[in-house]
This record gives C-alpha cells, sequence and structure tokens, in this order.
C-alpha cells in the first residue's frame, strides 16, 4: 500500500519509511511530481497539516498525510506556534527566532512551553489527527549542540538538560514528534 507523505523534505520520509510496516510504503510529494510548495495558511497545527493533506487528497485522489509542528509558550498565548519557523522573520533564522522568543518574555522566571506535532491522515475515505506534545520549560542561554531549532533552549518536564544536551537518542524516545509518529504508525498498522 502506498501512502503519501505530503512533504518535500525527503529526510522526513526516510527516516519515516523505515518505520512503517513492510505493506505500506511512504512516497514524498516530489516522487508523485508535486513540485508546489504548499502554503501553510492555517492558525493552528492542526489546520495547517489539513490544509497539506487535503491539498494531495483533493489533487491527485490519494491516501496521504501530513504534519506540522512548533514550540507554544503559555505566557505567550501559545506563540509562537504555527509560526515556530519563521517568528523573527521569512529567513527562518533560529538564532533570530530564539532572540526575540527571549525578548517577549521579558525575563519572566521559567517560563512554561510545549512543542506539539500534529498528524493528519486522510485514509479511504476517513480523516484522522494524532498529536505528539512534551511539556517543558525555557531558559535565558542556549545549551547543548544537538537537534535543531528551539532545542538548546527548551528543557523537558522530568529533566535537567536541554533536548540539545539530550541527543536524539533521548529526544525520539521523548519528543511531540516521536510521540504523534507512534499513534500514526500505531494507525496504520491496525489496518494492516
Ligand atoms: P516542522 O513543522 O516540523 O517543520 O517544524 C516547524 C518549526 O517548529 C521548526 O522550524 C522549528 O522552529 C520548530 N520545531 C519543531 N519541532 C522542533 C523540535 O523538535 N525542536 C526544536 N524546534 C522544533
Amino acid at each position: 500500500m502506498k501512502i503519501i507523505f505530503a512533504t518535500h523534505n525527503h529526510n522526513k520520509v526516510k527516516e519515516l519509511n523505515q518505520l512503517v510496516p513492510k505493506p505500506i510504503s511512504l512516497l514524498s510529494l516530489d516522487d508523485i511530481n508535486c513540485t508546489k510548495e504548499i502554503e501553510e495558511t492555517g492558525s493552528t497545527l492542526e489546520e495547517n497539516a489539513k490544509i497539506k493533506a487535503d491539498y494531495v487528497l483533493k489533487k491527485y485522489g490519494l491516501n496521504c498525510f501530513s504534519d506540522d509542528s512548533g514550540l507554544e509558550v503559555d505566557a505567550l498565548q501559545g506563540a509562537p506556534g504555527v509560526f515556530s519557523a519563521r517568528y523573527a522573520g521569512p529567513e527562518k533564522n533560529n538564532d533570530a527566532n530564539i532572540e526575540k522568543i527571549w525578548e517577549e518574555l521579558g525575563g519572566i522566571l521559567n517560563p512554561k512551553a510545549c512543542f506539539r506535532s500534529v498528524f493528519h491522515l486522510n485514509l479511504n475515505g476517513k480523516s484522522y489527527s494524532f498529536e505528539g506534545r512534551v511539556d517543558g520549560k525555557l531558559i535565558y542561554e542556549k545549551r547543548g549542540s544537538g537537534g535543531f531549532g528551539y532545542d538548546p533552549i527548551f528543557i523537558p518536564e522530568g529533566f535537567e538538560k536541554t533536548f540539545a544536551e539530550l541527543g536524539d537518542e533521548v529526544k525520539n524516545k521523548i519528543s511531540h514528534r516521536a510521540k504523534a509518529t507512534m499513534l500514526l504508525l500505531e494507525h496504520l498498522t491496525v489496518l494492516l
């Protein structure tokens, strides 16, 4: 069974392809000759994931899923959320994004935040949404060299280290993306 992962990111597709059960094979947008950059115009992660998966269903009539993830800070009313990649501008600069978060927080103590990841799946005429979440707090210095994005300033609950210090092995067990991916895979497996 072929399912489209509505992304141009081949690394994401490759990574997930290694986890799905054998009868399923994932294809990227490029694999179906879809070169369009589907605009993420939604105001929530759920909406954005749905927009991308629905585009593929409508245009190609294929089973597909899509993901969207981001950082949500309590004291900033859930910002940067869907704007996580481009919080400080369209250049998608990680350092500038972090600086902007610090600026907006104005030094409040132990700001609570979470990462959320949402998958929207369109499969055989039905649609499903899966969410993974990891709660934690932000710090006002960058620690660690692993990961990407906001990892150097995010400490997950129950840990003393940032995602960037904990490294991929730990992060891939407890992250928002890992949890959402597990739910998606469980669902796909049940169908086989
Ligand atoms: P995407 O939807 O997975 O492409 O994530 C959008 C943006 O959210 C990224 O560019 C990062 O700024 C932020 N983000 C999502 N997941 C993570 C994570 O695991 N660590 C750090 N930043 C993340």
